[in-house]
């Protein structure tokens, strides 16, 4: 029954439309579309019913296509038949809730960075609306990246509801999920369950600082748990700073989607007709011999594709957060450089409180928002302590956290539009502190400023630390009106292109991302950063679990890791732990004797000598802190000539002895030397070892010192 005019044409376009398309999937139903790496293959194929199926996900085969393959439709919208989650749901301009995509077209290209881009695109049957699923492929890092984007030609605005980055489908028979969820100082806290009917959802809401209690990653093991060496596992996240969502739902036949995407909880997204909406990218890994390839996979992507410059080396420094936190002068600061050439490392990083001065960043109630140096603690200005810095053959960064304002500040008197809090209700304050509304283009041209300020009067500055430590709350932005469901997307789209502006002035400049410890490490900020800050939270045994958990996606070039008086460990231990990652002190040197001092700086030169292997090896996690009272993990270079083992030992009861460690990842017709390293004092160096990688690798060593909160490094080097 025809109504309108309207109704008509749509009715004919759509008989228009399947004609044609029935002419054309008569050709084209048999055909496959395969995503492949070296290692995995994710297939889709046409059915008779011109939907996109997936028909295959796993260890890549070679046979031919497999027209009777269990298949789910790719990529499901809401409205039609459908009885579960979908990928897509969106209210076109005339109210109607429906998509129904089918297959138009796709193509398969060399990207610039070396990948395969194979786009497909789908288009509704009634409305304008236009879909293409993107992937990408990394053939040797056996990673992929998936994302989507709409597009309409509708006479008013179309609402997305939710739209996710891409659907995955499982027909395995137990899946088991392990997420990462924490706080403040607990990050990354390693939880394993299994997946039952019905959904469960991994999120975030919180905005900024998205990431305070769940990391945007996660494995899926397929047909029972996986280890780091046996069992099949997805390890997957989002490139995506903000609100995320992971969906995954397991239907009555037992069958798992898997639905990866910005959270669409309050972001209703209204786009125009002629805009298109491109999703941040899903990016996932896959294996079939457990976690610790997996893991490698994103670790050898990541430096080359994920993290800005992660072929490149990083510079070991000196902070003086918890050495001075907010105390210090200039003074007081050269004399901190004179402790970091001490210690023998690079660079020198000013922490919080150098900045503002009618409301002097003294603590952190004021002060944030107005980035001049302050005159009674510097009064050189930054200029003073690079200057000095320079002369004693040190670099010199800086923290700015320019995203945030304090109610005691010049900012907030000067520029109350620029604020984000609802109007007519309470200002809401996380660490004494407010977001400032970044979609406004005026506040990005602000924090830009701030980065290109320091920059540009300071040329000389070497590293920037950039700080967010506090999420949304009573949001509302004075720049998007009547758009407020736009307000989690769109600030992290502003955020990237602030910092896309400073790194189209300033390439290589390395940053750290930080945000109050880890709230916000992603590959959608990493681009921008050389490094991130995985937690406040320093303790030595604590760091272990934090950096096995970061470990499992992402590599030690980026991982930040400091000594500091956090943890009653030794000096040895904690300076162990911190060599896992990008080594750094923040510490009072006064607090340590001659001999602890001496062991630092051998151990910088230690770790000079060996950073590459450490951020450019192959990671081998050999025994798990969640297994054992324990802890080993391996660094092997491409090449197999060179290793760096650590062992700590976390806990241990009466009698208990620790097994032998089979080390992998070695040649095994090689002959190799194993040298305890970075021994403290005149301690006892446990012999060295000289042994085939067949047998280091069959047999194992002894490795794990007995005591309590105890370690060793050891140096593996092919003869
Ligand atoms: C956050 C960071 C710390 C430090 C402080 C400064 O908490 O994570 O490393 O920079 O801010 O206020």
């Amino acid at each position: 029954m025809l109504y309108n005019d309207h109704n008509t044409m749509k009715n004919l376009s759509m008989m228009l439309f399947a004609l044609i398309f029935a002419l054309y999937s008569a050709e084209t139903q048999a055909q496959e579309i395969t995503i492949l790496t070296k290692d995995v293959q994710l297939s889709m194929s046409l059915g008779k019913d011109g939907k996109l199926y997936q028909s295959y996900f796993g260890t890549r085969f070679n046979d031919a296509y497999n027209p009777d393959a269990k298949s789910h439709e790719a990529y499901i919208a809401w409205g039609m038949s459908d009885l579960f989650e979908p990928a897509l749901r969106v209210s076109h301009s005339d109210g109607n809730p429906a998509l129904a995509l089918v297959y138009v077209r796709h193509s398969s290209s060399k990207d610039t960075d070396g990948s395969t881009l194979t786009r497909i695109d789908l288009r509704d049957t009634l409305y304008p609306v236009d879909l293409t699923l993107f992937f990408a492929s990394y053939y040797e890092e056996n990673v992929i990246r998936a994302w989507s984007e709409i597009r309409h030609r509708e006479k008013g605005e179309l609402t997305l509801n939710s739209f996710a980055s891409n659907m995955l489908h499982f027909d395995g028979g137990d899946y088991h999920l392990t997420q990462f969820h924490g706080d403040w100082a607990e990050e990354m806290q390693m939880q394993t369950s299994r997946l039952t009917s019905g959904i469960k959802i991994i999120d975030s809401k919180l905005g900024s600082r998205a990431q305070m209690y769940q990391t945007p990653v996660f494995m899926l093991s397929i047909d029972g748990t996986s280890n780091e060496t046996s069992g099949r596992v997805l390890a997957g996240t989002l490139e995506w700073s903000g609100n995320f969502r992971f969906l995954f739902e397991l239907d009555p036949h037992n069958s798992l989607r898997l639905i990866s995407g910005i959270n669409p909880f309050a972001s209703e997204y209204r786009l125009p007709a002629g805009k298109s909406f491109r999703t941040p990218a899903f990016v996932f890994t896959y294996s079939d011999v457990g976690r610790g390839k997996a893991s490698r996979n994103l670790h050898r992507w990541a430096r080359r594709f994920g993290i800005l410059d992660g072929t490149k080396p990083r510079m070991t420094l000196l902070n003086n957060w918890e050495a001075t936190y907010f105390d210090f002068d200039e003074v007081k600061l050269k004399n901190l450089f004179t402790d970091a050439k001490k210690l023998g490392v690079d660079l020198f990083l000013l922490d919080d409180g150098w900045f503002a001065n009618k409301y002097p960043r003294n603590d952190d109630h004021a002060g944030l928002g107005d980035w001049e140096p302050n005159s009674k603690k510097l009064p050189g200005g930054i200029g003073a302590l690079v200057n000095d810095a320079r002369s004693k053959d040190l670099k010199f960064g800086i923290w700015i956290e320019p995203e945030m304002v304090n109610p005691k500040s010049e900012l907030y008197g000067k520029h109350p539009e620029w604020i984000m809090r609802l109007p007519g209700r309470a200002e809401h304050y996380f660490r004494n502190q407010m977001v400032l509304d970044l979609p406004n283009p005026q506040v990005q041209n602000f924090v830009f400023g701030t980065v290109d300020k320091i920059m540009s009067e300071n040329p000389d500055v070497a590293f920037i630390k950039w700080d967010c430590n506090r999420m949304m709350t009573n949001t509302w932005s004075p720049y998007l009106k009547n758009k407020q469901s736009h307000v989690f997307i769109d600030y992290q789209m502003a955020f990237y292109d602030v910092l896309a502006q400073v790194r189209a002035k300033y390439p290589h400049l390395p940053m750290m991302l930080c945000s109050g410890g880890g709230g916000r490490v992603d590959y959608g900020a990493l681009k921008y950063f050389t490094e991130f800050w995985p937690s406040d939270n320093t303790d030595g045994l604590e760091r272990v679990y934090i950096q096995w958990g970061y470990s499992y996606f992402f590599p030690a070039v980026a991982m930040s890791a400091h000594v500091t008086s956090w943890g009653r460990q030794s000096i040895k231990f904690r300076t162990d732990v911190a060599m896992q990652g990008r080594l750094g002190f923040d510490i009072d040197l006064k607090h340590l004797n001659e001999r602890e001092l001496a062991f630092c700086s051998a151990a910088v030169a230690n770790y000079k000598r060996l950073s590459e292997v450490i951020m450019q090896g192959d990671l081998y996690r050999l025994v798990s802190p969640y297994d054992e009272n324990r802890a080993v993990l391996m660094y092997v270079d491409s090449a197999r000539n060179r290793a760096v083992l650590f062992a700590y030992t976390l806990n241990s009861r009466y009698g208990e002895e620790f097994a032998k460690v089979r080390m992998q990842g070695l040649d095994p017709a090689a002959t190799y030397t194993i040298r305890e390293i970075n021994v403290f004092g005149n301690d006892h160096r446990t012999n060295d070892v000289r042994a085939s990688g067949d047998r280091l690798m069959k047999e194992g060593l002894s490795v794990s010192p007995q005591q309590p909160l105890t370690s060793r490094v050891y140096e593996i080097s092919r003869d």
